[in-house]
């Protein structure tokens, strides 16, 4: 995009290229034959222009002149005073200013140095130039004086070239069509002012009565009501439950609750149409921020139901897994799976949108309570963040993430792992998340580090029946990914064999009978939709460099399974259904 500030403002790009040459002129030439203008225009007006200015019918190239030179003479008889009030004027512009009005606006700030310097000119009324990346269309565009900062209106010039070719005997004549289309209208402009906290909760005391952090989250009812909401996951309310409704009696609030299910299974739209029947009942209010406690499946629901309900209230998420609490409660994503009727295939997180919580109480105590599958479940996501961005944390996990696993998290020489290190990984992940979402916040940028093991995963997390959890699959499509780069000479078998030991120390599966070079392939397909034209897809130069490829072929994926039946791969999910 150009910016420029305004010197000539013509409404039509052609007008305004006209102008120069034509004011130039004296009124006496204005009946200069159309041959004599067509040469002087020639000489000063850049090619495209002057192709857009032939492409025009005679008469209403006449009309653009005479009226051009209308403008300017009108605008010749403006005094300073007049120019003074008509700049009032404009300040008090109707909603809508007639483009009679902007054209005087333009033409007498043009003529009257001495009363208004093309500096304040530029200051009110900065101009952007720019071109349309899919019609190549020239836009201009103009703030208006009631809303400049995010009101603009425009005018669109596109021209359309054809060509036909056809035979007339042995001789092939072609002839090609121009068709220059002009548009106006506005452009609407919005910067969303998204900031939220999240916050780490001093750890095992954000159920604590003497702890305001939960109540202060959830603000102040705007009535003065005693009451709160919360949606909770069913496990969590079978062991927190109880603490949690005590939490808010001690404060003299009624807790109101939806309890629903977790597990991926549960992610549905129907989940998100229960929240909303009780959000109904209880009638919460436009800015009555309600409690997501959870993990990343309840978050997700909670999340669609925040940005539907009222078209928008605050909500506040309070994960409880370790993969809620490093990745699904730090970014702006909620969603639903989606089960077609049409195709009757069921899709991954297919609906949803990007909605900020109004913050995040982080305390990791709620993982003590977690099952070591579901543990080990959220390392695949960290696994995940090591490889893409970060050596350091990858080390903490090749150390640690065995004896975290067994200590569900707690520290200490008791268990082996040194104080401060389950801290560690923790805020490592969020901070790399952090950062990498902050910049690309709506991922108008599809190259996303961060979707490394969310290409392959995303089929066999749905695979019916399949028994994978999405921590899980992102390790399998992890390794997999780790596979394609070995084969393509990105990385040595040494990182490989390296980033194999540690997946399997945390106890995460690296290989499915579902991860077929049926569904890869399919996969790769499915990511060229979802990342609109190009796969997109992130592979690692080595641990903790990444980037992202769109050209892995069909036969590629058949070597790279291949090759990854080789390892000695460990049936970690059956390890759990045994224990
Ligand atoms: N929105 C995002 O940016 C984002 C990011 C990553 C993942 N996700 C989503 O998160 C989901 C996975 O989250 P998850 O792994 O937390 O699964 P989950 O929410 O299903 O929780 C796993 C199981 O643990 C139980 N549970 C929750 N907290 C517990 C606790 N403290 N103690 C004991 N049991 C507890 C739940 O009832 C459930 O059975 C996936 O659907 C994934 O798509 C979203
Ligand atoms: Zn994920």
């Amino acid at each position: 995009m150009t910016v420029k500030s305004w010197q000539k403002r013509p409404s039509e790009l052609i007008l305004g290229s006209i102008k120069d040459v034509v004011t130039s002129s004296t009124q006496a030439e204005q009946k200069q034959n159309d041959n004599n203008l067509n040469k002087e225009l020639e000489e000063k007006l850049p090619p495209m222009v002057l192709d857009l200015w032939a492409s025009l019918p005679q008469s209403v190239r006449s009309a653009l002149v005479t009226s051009e030179l209308d403008q300017t003479s009108n605008a010749s008889s403006l005094s300073c005073s007049v120019d003074n009030s008509s700049s009032k004027k404009i300040s008090n512009q109707s909603l809508y200013p007639s483009s009679a009005t902007l054209n005087t606006a333009r033409s007498s700030s043009a003529i009257s140095s001495e009363c208004k310097s093309d500096d304040d000119y530029a200051t009110s009324f900065e101009e952007k130039e720019e071109e349309c990346p899919l019609t190549g269309a020239n836009i201009v565009l103009r703030p208006i004086e009631r809303a400049p900062e995010n009101v603009f209106s425009f005018t669109k010039t596109s021209t359309h070239e054809t060509s036909d070719v056809i035979r007339k005997g042995s001789s092939i004549i072609t002839t090609s069509t121009k068709v220059v289309t002009s548009g106006r209208g506005w452009r609407n402009v919005f910067t969303l002012p998204i900031s939220y906290d999240v916050n780490i909760v001093a750890e095992g005391t954000i159920l604590d009565a003497s702890n305001p952090q939960l109540l202060h989250a959830t603000g102040v009812h705007p009535e003065g009501y005693n009451q709160r909401f919360a949606v909770i996951d069913a496990d969590v309310d079978n062991i927190y439950g109880k603490r949690i409704r005590a939490y808010f009696s001690a404060q003299g609030i009624k807790l109101t609750t939806c309890v629903l299910n977790g597990g991926e299974i549960e992610k549905r739209p129907d989940a998100v149409d229960k929240i909303l029947d009780e959000l109904c009942s209880y009638k919460l209010r436009r800015r009555e921020p309600f409690l997501a406690i959870g993990g990343g499946v309840i978050l997700d629901i909670a999340g669609m139901a925040a940005c539907v309900y009222r078209r928008g209230v605050p909500f506040v998420r309070v994960p409880t897994t370790l993969l809620a609490i490093v990745d699904a409660s730090v970014g702006v994503k909620n969603g639903v799976d989606y089960c077609c009727d049409v195709t009757n295939e069921s899709y991954k997180n297919r609906v949803g949108s990007f909605y900020a919580p109004s913050s995040c109480l982080l305390d990791a105590s709620f993982i003590s309570s977690q099952d070591k599958r579901n543990i080990a479940n959220g390392f695949g996501e960290i696994v995940k963040l090591a490889l893409v961005r970060s050596s350091d944390l990858f080390e903490l996990l090749e150390s640690h993430g065995a004896a975290l696993i067994k200590s569900n998290f707690a520290t200490g020489d008791a268990f082996g792992v040194p104080t401060g290190v389950a801290e560690r990984i923790i805020e490592a992940s969020i901070q790399i998340m952090l950062e990498e979402l902050g910049p690309n916040l709506w991922e108008s940028k599809l190259e996303r580090c961060v979707d490394y093991g969310h290409t392959f995963s995303k089929l066999l997390e749905m695979v019916p029946g399949a028994d994978i959890m999405h921590g899980e699959a992102v390790n399998v499509d992890g390794f997999f990914c780790v596979v394609l780069s070995h084969l393509r000479g990105y990385i040595s078998m040494d990182i490989v064999s390296r980033i194999f030991k540690c997946m399997q120390v945390l106890n995460l599966p690296t290989d499915s009978i579902d991860l077929t070079p049926t569904l890869a392939w399919q996969s790769c397909k499915d990511a060229i939709e979802h990342r609109h034209g190009e796969q997109r897809i992130p592979l690692i130069t080595e641990i903790g460099e990444s980037i992202c490829v769109s050209d892995i072929t069909e036969d590629e994926l058949k070597r790279a399974v291949n090759f990854m039946k080789q390892f000695d791969h460990r049936d970690e999910l059956s390890q759990y259904k045994s224990s």
